[in-house]
């Protein structure tokens, strides 16, 4: 491995590089009203037309989750078995707070209220 310098950084050769994927994906450089839920931002043409490490929830490179393509197919079936069955309905509409740490969550509990369809 040798130095390298991007975008004006010097990275030394034996150097950790860290990135946030929090920031990335609320970045507006990738992502327009990033903090808007809009399903869009995933259709094939808005995919195609964004740089792939602007979401990168499984990483990407060397270490890039071997399970990607798995959990993606694994949640799209699970979510639409249960969503012919059932409607979730959220009981408090407010944003909830962050709880940062190895993984994101959320600070205080959602209450979900599940109907039998
Ligand atoms: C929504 C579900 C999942 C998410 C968000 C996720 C996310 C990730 C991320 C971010 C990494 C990279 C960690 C790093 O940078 O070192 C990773 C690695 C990995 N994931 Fe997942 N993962 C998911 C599901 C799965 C599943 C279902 C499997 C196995 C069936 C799996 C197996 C692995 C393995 C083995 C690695 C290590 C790859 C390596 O370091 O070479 N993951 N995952």
């Amino acid at each position: 491995m040798n130095e390298d310098t991007i975008d004006g950084y010097t990275i030394p050769a034996d150097g950790l590089v860290l990135y946030s994927p929090f920031t990335i994906h609320r970045h507006t450089d990738f992502w327009k009203d990033p903090e808007v839920f809009n399903p869009d931002h995933f259709s094939p043409k808005k995919i195609k037309a964004r740089q792939s490490a602007a979401y990168l929830p499984f990483n990407t490179g060397r270490h890039k989750c071997i399970g990607q393509t798995f959990a993606l197919m694994e949640g799209q079936l699970i979510l639409a078995q249960v969503i012919q069955k059932f409607d979730i309905i959220k009981s408090v509409l407010e944003k909830p707070a962050f709880k940062p740490g190895l993984t994101l969550r959320p600070a205080s509990p959602i209450d979900l209220t599940i109907r039998r369809r």
